[in-house]
């Protein structure tokens, strides 16, 4: 189906620059570029992140679609400079005369995208899957996100996301005591956090298509997000075991309003908004490259080894709550636009 507000992001790694263009944003919504580099920061922090967060600190150039300090109408279109290229401006050279094996691998790291991205795109050097596969792009689609919060917030629409596991750990506490416990071990982890959206206006969505439904278009923004295994709405993952009876949100009238005193669907029926708070909790496995490598094979000459290892995350679950607040809030901006009949705010 033809959707409003789209985006492509653009960006290696360690390349140059991450670039991302959005498409279908109304004329004259304020673009406060502060607020997209508060987001850009949220995104590097939380704690069990690696070295790279420490070199990059995102911020963000725009170089079309806004004029003092409003958006046209055309194509906004963003840029994160990489302040790591300098250190790896030969390697990730565009020139062919600057070719070199340096930071090349052949040691496939089990759960991340080299094995199958090396066959796809037939590449020897796994460089060439993980410079884009990495997480680094995440940045891109965390701007873009920021750009579609603005629009939200036009609307009166607010967010927030919270962590609610990492490892066996259940408080912010614990959550930092499994974190030093997986990284001195070399080892990683994951977790489960929840995205909530509110004051989304009723029927944003719709029954009428498989791929109208809101809940289906908001699973497939946040189950693409790199190492997110799991997504559902409200008490969704609970369904199989609780009866109709108690899992329902049940309706009352109360001052000419139909109000709920439960939000088992997570603010979703029938592929649409209800109304009630939208909440989506998601699982993150554990970060594929491990300090204390896993055993796997090497492309090269197809022997057993140890899986590659460079400077990594041990938990990224923070910052995946805040990519996944940005995927939802791309999702829900161009619902809005889809029901707005102008294209201005
Ligand atoms: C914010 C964020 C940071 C991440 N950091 C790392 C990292 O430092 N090292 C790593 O191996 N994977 C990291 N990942 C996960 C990988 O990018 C992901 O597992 C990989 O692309 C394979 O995709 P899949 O897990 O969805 O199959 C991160 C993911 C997110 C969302």
């Amino acid at each position: 189906m033809l959707e409003k507000f789209r985006f492509l992001t653009a960006g290696e790694s360690h390349g140059k620059c991450l670039t991302a263009i959005i498409d279908g944003l109304p004329a004259n919504l304020e673009i406060d570029i502060e607020f997209i580099n508060s987001e850009l920061k949220r995104r590097q922090q939380g704690y069990g992140r690696g070295g790279r967060m420490k070199i990059e600190s995102d911020t963000v150039e725009i170089t079309s679609g806004v004029r003092f300090g409003k958006t046209l109408g055309s194509p906004l279109t963003l840029v994160i400079y990489n302040k790591d290229f300098e250190n790896w401006s030969k390697i990730m050279s565009v020139n062919s005369e600057d070719e070199t094996s340096e930071k090349s691998f052949t040691a496939y790291r089990p759960g991340h995208a080299d094995y199958a991205g090396s066959i796809k795109y037939n590449q020897k050097d796994l460089r060439n899957i993980l410079e884009r596969s990495s997480a680094r792009g995440t940045a891109a689609e965390v701007a873009v996100g920021a750009v579609a919060k603005l629009l939200l917030k036009h609307y009166g629409i607010t967010w927030n996301s919270n962590i609610i596991q990492i490892g066996q750990g259940k408080t912010e506490e614990e959550f930092h005591s499994e974190i030093d416990k997986a990284k001195e071990a070399g080892d990683t982890l994951g977790g489960k956090f929840e995205v909530i959206f509110e004051n989304l206006p009723v029927g944003l969505g719709s029954h009428v298509q498989w791929d109208r439904k809101l809940d289906g278009k908001i699973a497939q923004a946040v189950m693409s997000i790199p190492a997110v295994k799991s997504v559902s709405f409200g008490n969704g993952q609970h369904g199989y075991k609780i009866p109709g009876s108690e899992f329902h949100d049940q309706m009352y009238a109360e001052n000419g309003k139909t109000i709920r005193k439960t939000n088992n669907a997570g603010g979703v029926e029938g592929g649409m908004t209800n109304g009630e708070p939208l909440v989506v909790k998601a699982v993150m496995k554990p970060i594929p490259t491990l300090k204390t490598p896993l055993n796997t094979v090497d492309s090269s000459d197809m022997t057993e080894t140890t899986a590659h290892f460079e400077r990594s995350d041990t938990c990224a679950v923070e910052a995946c709550a805040v990519v996944a607040e940005a995927r939802i809030a791309c999702v829900l901006a161009n619902e809005i636009m889809l029901n707005n009949p102008c294209d201005f705010v």
